[in-house]
């Protein structure tokens, strides 16, 4: 493993991002389309395989909604490199991580990640609800590490938050700051804590639907209209909890929990049968909803 030569810093060109799930597909995607050079990796070349189908997915849909040229497509894609060794990471200006939410596996590849990468490559999570700085000890570049959080679906949601720890560089914040608005994104500056702006509002909300749906308040279908017609929102909190993926709400969920004790956070029990069930939403076909009918039908819980 080698470590390259500290680069003059300047607007970043050259983006990595570690897995290709929901999220890491999407921002991977949106850097690309950017006219940023992407490399992205996940472990081995079958979840490769899946992650590139939901980018080509997602790019096929742009098209047909005529937000793309099918030309554009084809640079987007030329732009974008598919590699299972995060060796393939290491001349990269930043690496976004964007695997589970998981604070050891986390750790472990932004561990492996500072052996590989040159000395000025900013390392960024994803992450949800984990402390930056907690990831950041595990590397030797505190000052180079920020939160870039970003919104579910990625091409979607404008926003996204950048967190700097105590030990953050103000040129690194200023450098990811840049780079949210070449990806046409809006960014907010975000304290360290967990669940930053947004999940402190948001993931209680959720969370509350699902303990409205366990007391028998109502059914699915209900909670859900209650909010969509009676409150605006885009789409109800269980379609929402679908969305986001029953498994990643639960981690949240029990890592916001871990750190503030209290009990908006705590997660409601049906949250982990689903998971046991393995009904994780959208992405496995079935969760509040089930994903596979014709229109998502709510399931009796
Ligand atoms: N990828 C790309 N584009 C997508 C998309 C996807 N997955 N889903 C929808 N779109 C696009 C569509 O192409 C469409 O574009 P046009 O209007 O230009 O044609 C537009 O979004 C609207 O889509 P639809 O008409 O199909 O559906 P909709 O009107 O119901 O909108 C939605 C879908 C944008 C997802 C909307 O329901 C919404 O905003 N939902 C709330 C999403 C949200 O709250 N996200 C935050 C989740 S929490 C989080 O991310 C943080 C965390 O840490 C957990
Ligand atoms: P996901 O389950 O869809 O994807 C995670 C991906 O990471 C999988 O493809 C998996 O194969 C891959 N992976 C696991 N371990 C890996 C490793 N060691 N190296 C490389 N790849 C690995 O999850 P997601 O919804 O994309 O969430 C990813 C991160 O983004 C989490 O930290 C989550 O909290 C955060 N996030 C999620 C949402 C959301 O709405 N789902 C929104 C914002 C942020």
């Amino acid at each position: 493993m080698s470590r390259g030569s500290a680069g003059v810093a300047g607007p970043i060109e050259r983006v990595g991002v570690v897995g290709c799930g929901l999220m890491g597909s999407g921002i991977a995607e949106v850097a690309a389309r950017s006219g940023l050079d992407v490399v992205v990796q996940e472990p081995t070349g079958d979840l490769l395989a899946t992650g590139r189908a939901r980018i080509e997915k997602s790019l096929a849909r742009a098209v047909e909604r005529e937000k793309l040229t099918s030309a554009e497509r084809d640079r987007a894609l030329e732009r974008l490199r598919f590699a299972t060794e995060l060796g393939e990471l290491r001349d990269r200006e930043i690496v976004i991580e964007a695997i589970v939410e998981d604070a050891d596996a986390k750790r472990e590849v932004f561990s492996a990640l500072d052996r590989i990468c040159m000395a000025s490559t900013i390392f960024a999570s994803n992450t949800s609800s984990l402390p930056i700085t907690d990831l950041a000890a595990a590397t030797s570049r505190a000052d180079r590490f920020v939160g870039f959080h970003f919104f579910n679906p990625v091409p979607v949601m404008t926003l996204v938050e950048v967190v700097r720890t105590v030990a953050t560089s103000p040129e690194t914040v200023a450098r990811v700051f840049a780079l949210a608005e070449r990806m046409g994104k809006v960014a907010i500056a975000a304290k360290d804590q967990s669940g930053f702006v947004v999940n402190l509002l948001l993931v209680p909300y959720l969370l509350d639907a699902v303990r409205q749906l366990e007391r028998g308040a109502a059914g699915v279908r209900d909670i859900d209209l209650g909010m969509t017609l009676g409150c605006g929102h885009p789409m109800g909190p269980l379609t929402l909890c679908d969305f986001v993926g029953i498994d990643t709400l639960y981690r949240i969920s029990e890592i916001m929990y871990g750190e503030y004790r209290e009990e908006r956070y705590a997660p409601p029990p049906l949250l982990k049968r689903l998971v046991a069930m393995g009904r994780l939403g959208r992405k496995s076909g079935r969760g509040f909803y089930d994903w596979q009918a014709p229109e998502p039908l709510p399931l009796e819980l």
